[in-house]
Protein backbone atom coordinates (compact mmCIF):
# COMPACT_ATOMS: atom_id res chain seq x y z
CA UNK A 1 0.00 0.00 0.00
CA UNK A 2 1.19 3.47 -0.95
CA UNK A 3 2.29 5.32 2.11
CA UNK A 4 0.56 8.55 1.31
CA UNK A 5 -2.52 7.05 1.08
CA UNK A 6 -2.04 5.27 5.09
CA UNK A 7 -3.62 7.36 7.69
CA UNK A 8 -0.91 6.27 9.94
CA UNK A 9 2.39 5.01 8.99
CA UNK A 10 2.91 1.27 9.57
CA UNK A 11 4.93 0.45 12.30
CA UNK A 12 6.85 -1.74 10.11
CA UNK A 13 7.59 0.79 7.50
CA UNK A 14 9.88 2.62 10.22
CA UNK A 15 12.21 1.76 12.77
CA UNK A 16 10.28 0.26 15.89
CA UNK A 17 11.37 3.14 18.34
CA UNK A 18 10.56 6.11 15.70
CA UNK A 19 7.70 4.13 14.88
CA UNK A 20 6.44 3.84 18.78
CA UNK A 21 7.28 7.79 19.49
CA UNK A 22 5.16 9.17 16.24
CA UNK A 23 1.67 6.85 17.46
CA UNK A 24 2.31 8.09 21.22
CA UNK A 25 2.52 11.72 19.68
CA UNK A 26 -0.17 11.56 17.50
CA UNK A 27 -2.41 9.63 20.13
CA UNK A 28 -1.59 12.67 22.68
CA UNK A 29 -2.35 15.01 19.85
CA UNK A 30 -5.80 13.10 18.74
CA UNK A 31 -6.77 13.44 22.16
CA UNK A 32 -6.41 17.09 22.63
CA UNK A 33 -8.13 17.21 19.40
CA UNK A 34 -10.89 15.32 20.30
CA UNK A 35 -11.63 16.66 23.99
CA UNK A 36 -14.78 19.60 22.28
CA UNK A 37 -15.92 16.89 20.01
CA UNK A 38 -16.34 14.23 23.14
CA UNK A 39 -17.56 16.55 25.22
CA UNK A 40 -20.18 17.78 22.09
CA UNK A 41 -20.58 13.96 21.50
CA UNK A 42 -21.64 13.39 25.65
CA UNK A 43 -24.00 16.33 25.78
CA UNK A 44 -25.78 15.34 22.53
CA UNK A 45 -25.98 11.39 23.93
CA UNK A 46 -27.72 12.76 27.08
CA UNK A 47 -29.84 14.90 25.27
CA UNK A 48 -30.99 11.88 23.01
CA UNK A 49 -31.22 9.35 26.05
CA UNK A 50 -33.62 12.03 27.91
CA UNK A 51 -35.98 12.38 24.14
CA UNK A 52 -35.90 8.75 23.74
CA UNK A 53 -37.18 8.72 27.52
CA UNK A 54 -39.95 11.17 27.57
CA UNK A 55 -40.90 9.37 23.74
CA UNK A 56 -41.08 6.22 25.34
CA UNK A 57 -42.98 7.51 28.30
CA UNK A 58 -45.46 9.34 25.52
CA UNK A 59 -45.59 6.24 24.16
CA UNK A 60 -46.15 3.94 26.60
CA UNK A 61 -49.28 6.60 27.87
CA UNK A 62 -50.92 6.52 24.43
CA UNK A 63 -50.52 2.53 24.20
CA UNK A 64 -52.18 1.94 27.71
CA UNK A 65 -54.64 4.32 26.96
CA UNK A 66 -55.42 2.42 23.43
CA UNK A 67 -55.12 -1.26 25.96
CA UNK A 68 -58.10 0.31 28.19
CA UNK A 69 -60.13 -0.09 24.95
CA UNK A 70 -59.36 -3.75 24.43
CA UNK A 71 -59.08 -4.17 28.11
CA UNK A 72 -58.68 -8.32 28.02
CA UNK A 73 -61.61 -10.35 30.45
CA UNK A 74 -60.84 -11.85 33.59
CA UNK A 75 -59.46 -14.82 33.78
CA UNK A 76 -62.66 -16.15 36.11
CA UNK A 77 -64.81 -17.74 32.91
CA UNK A 78 -64.98 -21.07 31.74
CA UNK A 79 -64.16 -20.68 29.11
CA UNK A 80 -62.37 -17.96 28.53
CA UNK A 81 -63.72 -15.91 26.29
CA UNK A 82 -60.66 -16.29 24.05
CA UNK A 83 -61.10 -20.05 24.18
CA UNK A 84 -64.77 -19.41 22.62
CA UNK A 85 -66.03 -19.98 19.48
CA UNK A 86 -67.71 -17.18 17.86
CA UNK A 87 -69.46 -17.01 14.04
CA UNK A 88 -70.68 -13.21 12.45
CA UNK A 89 -74.58 -13.48 11.71
CA UNK A 90 -77.50 -11.93 11.24
CA UNK A 91 -80.07 -11.85 14.30
CA UNK A 92 -83.98 -10.95 13.82
CA UNK A 93 -84.79 -12.50 11.17
CA UNK A 94 -88.29 -14.58 10.49
CA UNK A 95 -85.69 -17.91 9.73
CA UNK A 96 -85.00 -19.17 13.30
CA UNK A 97 -87.59 -21.70 14.28
CA UNK A 98 -86.27 -22.83 17.35
CA UNK A 99 -86.23 -18.94 18.67
CA UNK A 100 -89.54 -18.65 17.46
CA UNK A 101 -90.92 -21.99 19.15
CA UNK A 102 -89.35 -21.16 22.50
CA UNK A 103 -90.98 -17.75 22.96
CA UNK A 104 -94.28 -18.22 20.76
CA UNK A 105 -95.00 -21.93 21.15
CA UNK A 106 -98.32 -22.50 23.32
CA UNK A 107 -97.21 -23.22 26.78
CA UNK A 108 -97.05 -27.07 26.47
CA UNK A 109 -95.09 -30.09 27.79
CA UNK A 110 -93.30 -30.33 24.46
CA UNK A 111 -92.39 -26.24 24.45
CA UNK A 112 -91.27 -26.68 28.70
CA UNK A 113 -88.91 -29.97 26.89
CA UNK A 114 -87.28 -27.56 24.73
CA UNK A 115 -86.76 -25.03 27.81
CA UNK A 116 -85.11 -27.36 30.05
CA UNK A 117 -83.13 -28.84 27.24
CA UNK A 118 -81.71 -25.64 26.59
CA UNK A 119 -80.41 -25.05 30.80
CA UNK A 120 -79.64 -28.54 31.31
CA UNK A 121 -75.80 -27.69 31.75
CA UNK A 122 -76.97 -25.22 34.19
CA UNK A 123 -74.98 -27.08 37.22
CA UNK A 124 -71.00 -26.49 35.83
CA UNK A 125 -68.22 -28.42 37.31
CA UNK A 126 -65.11 -26.84 37.57
CA UNK A 127 -61.99 -28.80 37.66
CA UNK A 128 -60.13 -27.88 40.53
CA UNK A 129 -56.94 -26.62 39.37
CA UNK A 130 -58.48 -24.52 36.38
CA UNK A 131 -60.86 -22.70 39.17
CA UNK A 132 -58.36 -21.92 41.80
CA UNK A 133 -56.14 -21.02 39.36
CA UNK A 134 -58.51 -17.94 38.09
CA UNK A 135 -61.13 -17.46 41.19
CA UNK A 136 -58.39 -15.87 43.60
CA UNK A 137 -59.48 -16.83 46.53
CA UNK A 138 -63.65 -16.97 46.19
CA UNK A 139 -64.60 -19.66 47.13
CA UNK A 140 -67.42 -21.80 46.01
CA UNK A 141 -69.98 -25.27 46.72
CA UNK A 142 -67.92 -28.07 45.57
CA UNK A 143 -69.45 -31.83 44.29
CA UNK A 144 -69.45 -34.58 46.10
CA UNK A 145 -67.79 -37.03 43.52
CA UNK A 146 -65.55 -38.64 45.78
CA UNK A 147 -62.61 -37.82 45.00
CA UNK A 148 -59.36 -36.06 46.68
CA UNK A 149 -59.59 -32.96 44.89
CA UNK A 150 -63.25 -32.70 43.84
CA UNK A 151 -64.50 -30.12 41.29
CA UNK A 152 -66.25 -26.71 41.76
CA UNK A 153 -69.73 -26.06 41.39
CA UNK A 154 -70.44 -23.19 39.81
CA UNK A 155 -73.38 -21.65 37.17
CA UNK A 156 -72.29 -19.69 33.74
CA UNK A 157 -73.62 -16.45 33.44
CA UNK A 158 -75.12 -17.19 30.34
CA UNK A 159 -77.45 -20.10 32.14
CA UNK A 160 -78.49 -17.86 34.95
CA UNK A 161 -79.83 -15.31 32.42
CA UNK A 162 -81.34 -18.58 30.45
CA UNK A 163 -83.16 -19.67 33.00
CA UNK A 164 -84.27 -16.12 34.17
CA UNK A 165 -86.00 -15.90 30.34
CA UNK A 166 -87.86 -18.95 30.98
CA UNK A 167 -89.06 -17.77 33.85
CA UNK A 168 -90.62 -14.34 32.37
CA UNK A 169 -91.72 -16.42 29.81
CA UNK A 170 -94.09 -18.49 32.77
CA UNK A 171 -94.45 -14.68 34.10
CA UNK A 172 -96.95 -14.48 31.02
CA UNK A 173 -99.21 -17.18 31.61
CA UNK A 174 -100.10 -17.50 35.07
CA UNK A 175 -103.00 -19.45 34.47
CA UNK A 176 -100.66 -22.33 32.93
CA UNK A 177 -97.80 -21.94 35.35
CA UNK A 178 -98.86 -21.16 38.68
CA UNK A 179 -102.39 -22.25 38.72
CA UNK A 180 -102.89 -18.58 39.18
CA UNK A 181 -105.15 -15.04 37.54
CA UNK A 182 -102.91 -12.27 37.11
CA UNK A 183 -104.60 -10.64 39.69
CA UNK A 184 -103.42 -13.58 41.92
CA UNK A 185 -99.53 -13.57 40.43
CA UNK A 186 -99.50 -10.09 40.96
CA UNK A 187 -99.78 -10.56 45.02
CA UNK A 188 -97.22 -13.16 45.23
CA UNK A 189 -94.71 -11.48 46.53
CA UNK A 190 -91.90 -14.49 46.23
CA UNK A 191 -92.79 -14.61 42.60
CA UNK A 192 -92.82 -11.29 41.57
CA UNK A 193 -89.67 -10.78 43.81
CA UNK A 194 -88.22 -13.35 41.45
CA UNK A 195 -89.26 -12.15 38.49
CA UNK A 196 -87.91 -8.14 39.49
CA UNK A 197 -84.59 -10.02 40.03
CA UNK A 198 -84.25 -11.97 36.89
CA UNK A 199 -84.99 -8.54 35.27
CA UNK A 200 -82.40 -6.76 36.95
CA UNK A 201 -80.17 -9.18 35.96
CA UNK A 202 -80.97 -9.36 32.28
CA UNK A 203 -80.24 -5.54 32.38
CA UNK A 204 -77.15 -5.61 34.07
CA UNK A 205 -76.48 -8.09 31.21
CA UNK A 206 -77.31 -5.80 28.54
CA UNK A 207 -75.69 -2.60 29.94
CA UNK A 208 -72.40 -5.19 30.33
CA UNK A 209 -72.48 -6.18 27.07
CA UNK A 210 -73.11 -2.94 25.25
CA UNK A 211 -73.95 -4.75 21.92
CA UNK A 212 -73.96 -1.67 19.39
CA UNK A 213 -74.92 -3.69 16.43
CA UNK A 214 -77.21 -1.34 13.93
CA UNK A 215 -81.10 -1.67 13.61
CA UNK A 216 -82.11 -0.12 10.72
CA UNK A 217 -85.55 1.72 9.98
CA UNK A 218 -87.88 1.78 6.83
CA UNK A 219 -91.04 4.38 6.37
CA UNK A 220 -94.37 2.82 6.20
CA UNK A 221 -96.09 5.23 3.48
CA UNK A 222 -99.76 5.02 5.88
CA UNK A 223 -97.90 6.12 9.33
CA UNK A 224 -95.90 8.90 9.81
CA UNK A 225 -93.51 7.11 12.48
CA UNK A 226 -90.15 5.55 11.40
CA UNK A 227 -90.67 1.61 11.65
CA UNK A 228 -87.30 -0.11 13.50
CA UNK A 229 -86.13 -3.57 11.81
CA UNK A 230 -85.34 -6.73 13.71
CA UNK A 231 -82.11 -7.77 11.42
CA UNK A 232 -78.83 -6.88 12.87
CA UNK A 233 -75.80 -8.54 11.58
CA UNK A 234 -73.48 -9.71 14.74
CA UNK A 235 -70.28 -11.08 16.71
CA UNK A 236 -72.09 -14.06 17.92
CA UNK A 237 -71.17 -16.89 19.99
CA UNK A 238 -70.97 -20.10 18.30
CA UNK A 239 -74.00 -21.17 20.31
CA UNK A 240 -74.09 -25.14 19.60
CA UNK A 241 -70.42 -25.25 20.21
CA UNK A 242 -70.71 -23.63 23.78
CA UNK A 243 -73.83 -25.60 24.45
CA UNK A 244 -71.98 -28.66 23.59
CA UNK A 245 -68.46 -27.41 25.78
CA UNK A 246 -70.95 -26.93 28.62
CA UNK A 247 -73.01 -30.29 28.02
CA UNK A 248 -69.93 -31.80 28.49
CA UNK A 249 -69.03 -30.34 32.26
CA UNK A 250 -72.06 -30.03 33.55
CA UNK A 251 -74.75 -32.62 35.56
CA UNK A 252 -77.95 -32.77 37.16
CA UNK A 253 -79.53 -32.27 40.34
CA UNK A 254 -80.61 -36.02 40.23
CA UNK A 255 -77.20 -37.35 39.91
CA UNK A 256 -76.56 -35.94 43.44
CA UNK A 257 -73.75 -34.84 43.39
CA UNK A 258 -74.34 -31.55 45.86
CA UNK A 259 -73.61 -32.62 49.49
CA UNK A 260 -74.37 -30.27 52.20
CA UNK A 261 -71.81 -30.20 55.08
CA UNK A 262 -74.90 -30.79 57.76
CA UNK A 263 -77.61 -31.89 56.01
CA UNK A 264 -76.14 -34.49 53.89
CA UNK A 265 -76.41 -35.77 50.10
CA UNK A 266 -79.33 -33.57 47.93
CA UNK A 267 -81.84 -35.35 46.21
CA UNK A 268 -83.24 -33.47 42.83
CA UNK A 269 -85.31 -31.29 44.58
CA UNK A 270 -82.32 -30.37 46.61
CA UNK A 271 -83.86 -31.77 49.78
CA UNK A 272 -82.24 -33.50 52.10
CA UNK A 273 -81.69 -37.11 51.48
CA UNK A 274 -83.25 -39.07 54.09
CA UNK A 275 -81.12 -42.14 55.05
CA UNK A 276 -83.17 -45.22 55.72
CA UNK A 277 -82.80 -46.42 59.53
C1 LIG B 1 -55.45 -15.05 48.95
O1 LIG B 1 -55.29 -15.38 50.30
C2 LIG B 1 -53.94 -15.46 50.73
C3 LIG B 1 -53.92 -15.97 52.16
O2 LIG B 1 -55.01 -15.50 52.91
C4 LIG B 1 -53.30 -14.08 50.57
O3 LIG B 1 -51.95 -14.14 50.96
C5 LIG B 1 -53.40 -13.64 49.11
O4 LIG B 1 -52.89 -12.34 48.96
C6 LIG B 1 -54.83 -13.70 48.62
N1 LIG B 1 -54.86 -13.46 47.19
C7 LIG B 1 -55.71 -12.61 46.61
C8 LIG B 1 -55.56 -12.48 45.13
O5 LIG B 1 -56.56 -12.01 47.21
C1 LIG C 1 -105.74 -24.50 40.78
O1 LIG C 1 -106.30 -23.59 41.67
C2 LIG C 1 -107.66 -23.87 41.99
C3 LIG C 1 -108.18 -22.71 42.82
O2 LIG C 1 -107.24 -22.21 43.71
C4 LIG C 1 -107.71 -25.21 42.72
O3 LIG C 1 -109.03 -25.54 43.04
C5 LIG C 1 -107.11 -26.28 41.84
O4 LIG C 1 -107.03 -27.53 42.52
C6 LIG C 1 -105.72 -25.91 41.38
N1 LIG C 1 -105.23 -26.86 40.38
C7 LIG C 1 -104.03 -27.40 40.45
C8 LIG C 1 -103.68 -28.32 39.33
O5 LIG C 1 -103.21 -27.17 41.32
C1 LIG D 1 -72.47 -30.64 19.19
O1 LIG D 1 -72.76 -31.97 19.56
C2 LIG D 1 -73.60 -32.64 18.63
C3 LIG D 1 -73.99 -33.96 19.24
O2 LIG D 1 -72.92 -34.60 19.82
C4 LIG D 1 -72.83 -32.78 17.33
O3 LIG D 1 -73.62 -33.45 16.36
C5 LIG D 1 -72.47 -31.39 16.80
O4 LIG D 1 -71.68 -31.49 15.65
C6 LIG D 1 -71.72 -30.61 17.86
N1 LIG D 1 -71.59 -29.25 17.38
C7 LIG D 1 -70.49 -28.51 17.55
C8 LIG D 1 -70.51 -27.17 16.96
O5 LIG D 1 -69.53 -28.91 18.19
Amino acid sequence: MPLRYSPLPSPRELDEDAASSLLEENAALDRKAWYPTLRWSLMTTTALVIYSLGICWVTKFIVLGSYRHQLPAPASSFPHPDEKEYVITETGQDGDSWVRHLVYGKPSPEVDEAWYHLIKPFNTRVPAERYESTMNNRTSARVADGSDNPDYYVTLTVYHELHCLMRLRWFLDPEYYANKTWEEQAEDKFAMGHYRHCLWSLLESVLCNGDTSMRTFHWDPNKPAPKPDSPAERKCVNWEWLYNWTMERSFLLQDGLLSHPTFGRLDANLKPVRIPN
